[in-house]
């Protein structure tokens, strides 16, 4: 299974085991393993290593997972001793030395306990109210816990008195407001949990007095605005849990001098702009969730400080841009989830910096290619092909071969042909030759093709982006586009010159053997840069090529690098449809003025014949341009309306479409002519040189002249 591809040159080192073993780009080590296999044999769930390693390590354990075992440890002790040291507490309650769980007992108040009680829990009771200093007696209380109580009214001075506090459990209660000073007594306070509540006022004093507050969570409130210097007051809060409120901006001064914050979610709210320096102070910070805000750009150098952050979730923002060093300084990142961004700016070099990443999260499949450093990366498939091979039936996987043969054999005969038969207008029968070359090509990218969906045939899925990314696609690609550009300008420039003689037979302006030689390179050499351009700028073009399984860049997907995608329009609607209307325009004007001199002569009714022939030959040159270019024009159109293009339908449309001219050129252009046949015909009973009529051009297809001498000795 081991696979390692010339091309990989750019090694890179991966984490994971104490020995790691080199891995090519986009391959990752089998634990302790020399062997190495593509990111998608990972985690897959069937064990590909042997040893199982590929399927360990798989879950995204970073941020508050394991910052809570090092934080938090100690936090949820259960009592060791089963006696109870309580003399006082009601009856349907549990007590464990002085730990005192009353849940589900049907309270309509705080019960009267022993004053020595330590943790109290009243989960699920009705308690509806919380009068002034409820809890003054139990001074040694660490934890209480008042959750699903439908609290409404707590006063002002209800917690007063628990100097030493930790734990406060206020969430799913029916609290709508939080009076100031409420709190004032908590000075040891780590955590306190407040969410889902209908709280609709929360007072900038609320706060006052909790200095160590380790732990604060709010979840599901409405709260507009968080408090000024919030951890001024609460210096020691640590995990500070705000999702779903109605926060709708921060400022940099909301989480200053929040030094020991290690765990900050603001998940679910309405922020829609984040200051440079809102993060500044969070010089501890493991993990932080902006997820599912209105988040629309972040400034560049917004999580410099970070520099221990392992968790950063931005999923679900409407976020258009993100910066190109916007995670420069995150070396500690292991879990990035942009799911559900486009990322039109997004390039290689934006993730690298990111040694540590071990989990990724796109909106795209194809983004996954950007961060081919990363073991794990979602989403594992584009969703479309889900099938496991480069050409997705039956039929495209017959026919590539076929039309490569046929692509690829009938010009090539048409070369030999045309070498071995001398004819008289050399440089005709050179860009005839020069043609069938380029079109050639096109049936050598078909063998390839061919010859990769064999080789990933029934597990093309786990090396589609290797297969992308891969130099052999670009190349497969550049060829591609070599061909059909070489060949589109060579049809082009065919048809003027036929024009020229067509339609001005008694003018000069014909390029001579120097002048055709030097419009022949000069194809070439464009059609070249044309194919070679977009390898030029990396960030600028993207991966041009890759875009798909058969290396054509035929259609975009909305991200795309603007640089590419203008590209490619430039092309396919610019220069092809320039081609293509020129090609028609100029067969109808040579049909017309061929029909009026047909007319003009006299002796012309025998001649319908003929000129149906004239007509039938143009109708399929034209014809077989058409099926060609038009259904990528309209593919390109469609994918500049943002419709999703599926990419079977590029599938067929490279392997049927495309290499209609490529194929049917040496039939149009060489073996239907009235030169070739006769040609054959003398070929075959003798073998003299033959005489080419010196009026006339030759121009592959049937032209004016010999229509001329025709009409004037329709005996021949
Ligand atoms: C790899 O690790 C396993 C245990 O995890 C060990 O049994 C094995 O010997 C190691 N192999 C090598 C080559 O170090
Ligand atoms: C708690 O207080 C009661 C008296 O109210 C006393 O009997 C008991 O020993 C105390 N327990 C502890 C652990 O101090
Ligand atoms: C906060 O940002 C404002 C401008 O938005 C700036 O004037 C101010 O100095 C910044 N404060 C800090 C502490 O960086
Ligand atoms: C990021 O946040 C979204 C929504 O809040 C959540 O569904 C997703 O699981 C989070 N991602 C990670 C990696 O935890
Ligand atoms: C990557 O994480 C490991 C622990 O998982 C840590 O020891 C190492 O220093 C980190 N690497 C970088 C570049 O921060």
């Amino acid at each position: 299974m081991y696979f390692c591809p010339l091309f990989l040159i750019d090694f890179a080192l991966t984490e994971g085991s104490t020995i790691t073993p080199l891995c090519p780009k986009g391959y990752f080590p089998c634990g302790n393993l020399t062997q190495c296999l593509p990111r998608a044999f990972h985690c897959d769930g069937v064990d590909d290593c042997g040893n199982g390693a590929d399927e360990e390590n798989c879950g995204d354990t970073s941020g508050w997972a394991t910052l809570f075992g090092t934080v938090h440890g100690d936090a949820n002790n259960v009592a060791l001793t089963q006696e109870c040291f309580l003399n006082q507490y009601p009856q349907r309650c549990d007590c464990k030395g002085t730990e005192l769980e009353c849940i589900n007992a049907g309270l309509k108040s705080v019960p009267t306990v022993s004053s020595n009680v330590t943790l109290l829990s009243l989960k699920k009771n009705s308690i509806h109210s919380l009068s002034d200093k409820v809890f003054i007696k139990y001074t040694e209380l660490k934890k209480i816990f008042l959750q699903h109580n439908c609290i409404r009214h707590i006063s002002r001075k209800a917690f007063f008195g628990l100097h030493n506090l930790q734990i406060l459990y206020l969430n799913h209660n029916c609290i709508t407001t939080l009076r100031p000073g409420v709190f004032k007594d908590l000075h040891h306070l780590t955590w306190l949990i407040l969410d889902d509540n209908p709280i609709t006022r929360i007072s900038q004093r609320l706060f006052t007095g909790l200095n160590s507050l380790f732990f604060l969570s709010m979840v599901n409130n409405y709260l507009e605005a968080l408090p000024k210097h919030m951890c001024a007051q609460m210096p020691q809060l640590n995990w500070m849990d705000l999702e779903g409120n109605g926060i709708k901006y921060l400022t940099n001064s909301t989480f200053l001098s929040c030094n020991s914050l290690t765990v900050l979610f603001l998940p679910r709210n309405q922020i829609d702009f984040v200051p440079e320096k809102t993060f500044s102070s969070l010089k501890n910070l493991g993990e932080l969730d902006l997820s599912s805000n209105m988040i629309m750009e972040l400034p560049p150098h917004i999580f410099k400080d970070l520099k221990l952050l392992q968790k950063l979730n931005l999923s679900s923002n409407p976020l258009l841009y993100l910066h190109k060093n916007q995670f420069e300084s995150l070396k500690q990142l292991q879990s990035l989830d942009l799911e559900r961004i486009e990322i039109p700016s997004i390039n290689t070099q934006m993730f690298q910096p990111m040694k540590n990443l071990s989990h990724i999260y796109f909106k795209n499949f194809r983004y996954c290619s950007y961060a081919s450093h990363v073991r794990i990366c979602m989403p594992l498939t584009d969703g479309i092909s889900s099938f496991e091979d480069l050409l997705a039936n039956n039929i495209l996987r017959i026919f590539v071969w076929v039309i490569a043969f046929i692509t690829c054999f009938g010009n090539l005969f048409v070369i030999g042909m045309r070498s071995f038969i001398k004819a008289e207008n050399m440089t005709h029968a050179t860009s005839i030759k020069i043609l069938c070359c380029a079109d050639c090509l096109m049936g050598v990218y078909l063998f390839f093709v061919g010859f990769f969906d064999l080789k990933y045939r029934g597990q093309y899925q786990k090396y589609a982006l290797l297969w992308m990314e891969s130099l052999q696609c670009r190349l497969l690609g550049f060829l591609a586009m070599l061909s059909t550009e070489v060949s589109v300008l060579l049809l082009t420039y065919l048809t003027l010159e036929k024009f020229l003689a067509v339609v001005f037979p008694f003018s000069n302006i014909r390029p001579g053997k120097r002048q055709t030689s030097v419009i022949l390179i000069g194809i070439w050499i464009v059609g070249f840069l044309i194919a070679v351009i977009p390898f030029w700028k990396e960030d600028y073009f993207g991966n041009f090529y890759g875009k798909n399984g058969v290396c054509f860049p035929l259609y975009y997907d909305q991200t795309e690098d603007i640089g590419s995608k203008g590209y490619s329009l430039g092309i396919f609607l610019g220069v092809n449809s320039l081609a293509f209307l020129t090609i028609v325009f100029s067969y109808t004007i040579m049909f017309c003025s061929i029909q009026k001199t047909a007319l003009q002569t006299s002796e012309v009714r025998n001649n319908t014949g003929r000129e149906a022939a004239v007509a039938n030959r143009f109708f399929f040159i034209v014809f077989s341009d058409a099926i060609c270019w038009i259904p990528v024009f309209v593919i390109t159109i469609l994918s500049l309306f943002r419709v999703e293009i599926p990419e079977t339908i590029t599938s067929w449309v490279v392997i049927f479409f495309l290499p209609v001219n490529s194929a049917l050129n040496p039939i149009l252009y060489t073996l239907t002519t009235s030169f070739f046949k006769d040609k054959s015909k003398q070929l075959l009973s003798t073998s003299i040189v033959w005489a080419d009529d010196p009026s006339s051009l030759k121009l592959g297809v049937l032209n004016k002249i010999d229509l001329k001498e025709n009409i004037v000795k329709p005996a021949s």
